[in-house]
């Protein structure tokens, strides 16, 4: 049920906000930011909810890095593979993709996190820590959240969004630890989002 609602929303969300990710990021974009700030060079990173790969391909750039991205959004995916090609797109969500097998020296988690339920948090959390390589780095990108907080979702009644500290959750585990947080004002929302990088180490 979810899952079929989230591909339908995402490739509305794709239609809301496609103008802005059809040209490469630039270098203030958050999760760029921070991977430039942080001199990761990985020799492959994935990005979980990469709409087009306009980010992706920003870092690829950057960091010569082998690109791969997932989104749920099948429009967002199409746009992206005539715009970046040589970034690897695939279509879908992680608990039923392919990529599932692959590991990755980065894995970022690209501002959708709040959207999925928390009774599936721990699965999906399960399968990006299989994925992630020993001494690799997970990034997660998405609002600044304290406490918890479930609202409807104001762009499609089927769902919800749920505002929690996300990073926690793995930072319960002895095998990852925090190496970077920046806190960013989201003026025309007046929200506030955060990027943090948590480094695995087994
Ligand atoms: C707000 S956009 C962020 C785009 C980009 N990652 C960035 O940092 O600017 C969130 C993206 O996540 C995708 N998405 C939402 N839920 C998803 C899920 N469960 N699995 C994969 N992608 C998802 C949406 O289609 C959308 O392209």
């Amino acid at each position: 049920m979810f899952e079929r609602f989230i591909l339908k929303a995402t490739n509305a969300n794709h239609a809301r906000n496609r103008n802005e990710r059809i040209l490469k990021a630039n270098e203030m974009h958050p999760v760029v930011n921070a991977i430039k700030k942080n001199k990761l060079k990985p020799k492959n990173l994935l990005e979980i909810g990469c709409s087009t790969g306009f980010v992706l391909k920003k870092i690829n750039e950057l960091t010569n890095a082998k690109c791969y991205g997932l989104d749920a959004s099948k429009k967002a995916i199409q746009d992206g593979k005539l715009l970046f090609k040589e970034i690897k797109l695939y279509h879908g969500i992680l608990e039923r993709s392919k990529l599932q097998n692959d590991k990755f020296e980065v894995i970022v988690l690209g501002f959708f996190l709040f959207l999925i339920p928390p009774k599936n948090i721990l699965n999906l959390f399960n399968i990006i820590d299989k994925m992630l390589k020993d001494g690799g780095k997970l990034i997660i990108y998405d609002f600044y959240n304290r406490g918890y907080k479930k609202k409807p979702y104001k762009h499609n009644k089927n769902l919800s969004t749920f505002r929690w500290d996300f990073k926690k959750t793995f930072l319960s585990l002895p095998q990852y630890k925090l190496i970077y947080k920046k806190i960013n004002n989201y003026k025309e929302t007046n929200d506030k989002t955060e990027v943090s990088i948590l480094q695995k180490k087994i």
